[in-house]
């Protein structure tokens, strides 16, 4: 299972999310520890407060007076005295509390303005224990641990036991339970810790899908210069560095084209100028006088004009041509078909596209015209097959002539590679065919492959691309097909 998500988006989410939630929670009990222990001081003082004023009213007023005070204090719930003839013997409940004892006792002392024997114990009063009136609670096992580690967040959960020796030697034994900061907080944090959550989430994820928005038009860009060069430069828009990758990134397309437009005109200029000389020389080849001397000639100077023709050729389908237009495979293709049979070809079709495609018809043209030529030439006979498909739309031209070794599949794509040496004319062309193909197809956004069937014969497949991500669904496409 694959808990880290892949995007940035998503990783960069769980990254803000997670330090939130633990910024919150830390932010949120240090707080609830601060207060607890504010109120708890508060309390402890108040209660010792209260005490030390009731014993010493007590210590004032005569025995028998006494009685008659001590019920008038024992209105409430959560305070009671009593009066004993010696201090009471009760039993502490943990050592974790000894502490707190001391302090409360020590702050009694404080108050009284007296050295009275004072003694301080926290217990949990059982229900004989307790007096009239007076409410212990009862604890859950949280509310247990919580009390006995961190008591001055819990205070109430225990009752506490002072005990006053008054002046005359009796003793007076009071039973208090803290107030203390309601627990329920640490509950409605919660809620907060949502809402905070929520409203950082939705900002974080506001900013995170601008920087992404940016860097997928980026990586979309990228994927489309190898395709068609010739787009309009990327809007700069998003973040400022982003922006500046998109400016730099602009910059060294324009660069590149520059330099691919410069190189293409030169070679077309070469190819172009060569025509006139080797026409010349073709005309006085035509003056030898020895035949098959100038037989020689007259062929090797044919071919160079082949090859300066189709290297012309070659140029013209990628540079320029006709424009990007909704083109009707099938039709195209059949019309290709058609042109070849009229020459007596066997050329078959099948299948048939879905929809139009976007392209460059002269160009798709060219490039199926080159596929069914190599499957006539080496292969006898050509049948072309039409996949259309959500991905990608293929368009297969198989024959049943003697294939490709596996090592020269894709060394035939290189210009002027030709798999049989010779330069018999009859025998085959310049070697460019399937180079003008390839770099048609990938113009396209698409590719060529070449497979050998396995009754025997080659099969090339010009495959299109048809959905957007062209490098992902150039390799979807060609996967699938094989
Ligand atoms: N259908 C095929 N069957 C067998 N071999 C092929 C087939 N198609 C191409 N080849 C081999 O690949 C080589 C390169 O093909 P390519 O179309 O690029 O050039 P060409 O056909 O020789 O010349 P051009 O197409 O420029 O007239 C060919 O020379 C041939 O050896
Ligand atoms: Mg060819």
């Amino acid at each position: 299972m694959r808990l880290l998500p892949r995007s940035l988006f998503g990783r960069t989410l769980l990254v803000l999310v997670a330090g939130l939630a633990l910024t919150q929670i830390a932010s949120q009990t240090l707080n609830f520890f601060d207060r607890g222990s504010g109120v708890y001081r508060l309390a402890a003082q108040q209660t010792a407060l209260r005490i030390a004023r009731a014993a010493r009213v007590l210590s004032r007023v005569t025995p028998q007076e006494r009685q008659a005070v001590v019920e008038e204090m024992n209105g409430g719930s959560s305070f009671s005295v009593a009066l004993a003839g010696k201090p009471v013997g009760i039993a502490a409940r943990f050592a974790e509390h000894d502490r707190y004892e001391r302090e409360l006792s020590t702050l009694i002392r404080y108050y009284l303005h007296a050295d009275w024997n004072t003694s301080v114990v926290i217990t949990s009063l059982g229900h004989d224990a307790r007096p009239r009136n007076y409410e212990a609670i009862d604890l859950t096992p949280p509310e247990q641990w919580l009390a006995r580690h961190f008591y001055f967040l819990h205070p109430g959960a225990y009752s506490t036991v002072a005990q006053v020796q008054l002046e005359d030697g009796s003793v007076a034994v009071f039973y208090a339970r803290m107030p203390q900061e309601p627990l329920s907080r640490m509950e409605s944090l919660l809620p907060r810790l949502l809402l905070s959550l929520v409203i950082f989430v939705t900002l974080g994820a506001v900013a995170v899908a601008t920087i992404t928005r940016s860097l997928k038009q980026l990586a979309r860009a990228a994927e489309h210069v190898g395709v068609d060069i010739e787009g309009p430069p990327l809007a700069e828009t998003g973040p400022s560095e982003v922006r500046a990758v998109i400016r730099a990134f602009n910059r060294m397309r324009g660069l590149l084209r520059e330099q691919v437009l410069e190189r293409t005109r030169m070679l077309g200029a070469i190819s172009h100028d060569l025509r006139t000389p080797v026409t010349r020389l073709r005309l006085r080849a035509e003056t030898i006088a020895d035949p098959e001397l100038r037989e020689k000639f007259v062929r090797d100077l044919d071919e160079m004009r082949d090859m300066t023709a189709a290297t012309l050729d070659f140029f013209k389908g990628v540079d320029g041509g006709s424009p990007q237009r909704a083109v009707d495979v099938g039709a195209l293709v059949a019309s290709v078909a058609e042109d070849w049979s009229e020459t007596g070809a066997d050329v078959t079709v099948a299948g048939a596209a879905w929809r139009p495609y976007a392209a460059h018809p002269q160009a798709l043209r060219r490039c199926l015209d080159n596929l069914v030529e190599n499957a006539l030439r080496y292969g006898k006979r050509a049948r072309i097959r039409i996949l259309d498909g959500e991905s990608a739309l293929v368009i297969a031209v198989s024959d049943d002539g003697p294939g490709i070794a596996v090592t020269e599949l894709e060394r035939v794509f290189d210009p002027f590679y030709r798999v049989e040496p010779s330069r018999n004319r009859a025998s085959g062309g310049t070697g460019l065919g399937l180079a003008i193909a390839r770099n048609i197809a990938r113009w396209h956004g698409g590719d060529i492959v070449l497979r050998n069937a396995i009754g025997g014969g080659l099969v090339a497949e010009l495959v299109l691309p048809r959905a957007r991500s062209v490098t992902a669904h150039r390799k979807a496409a060609i996967t699938a097909v094989r």
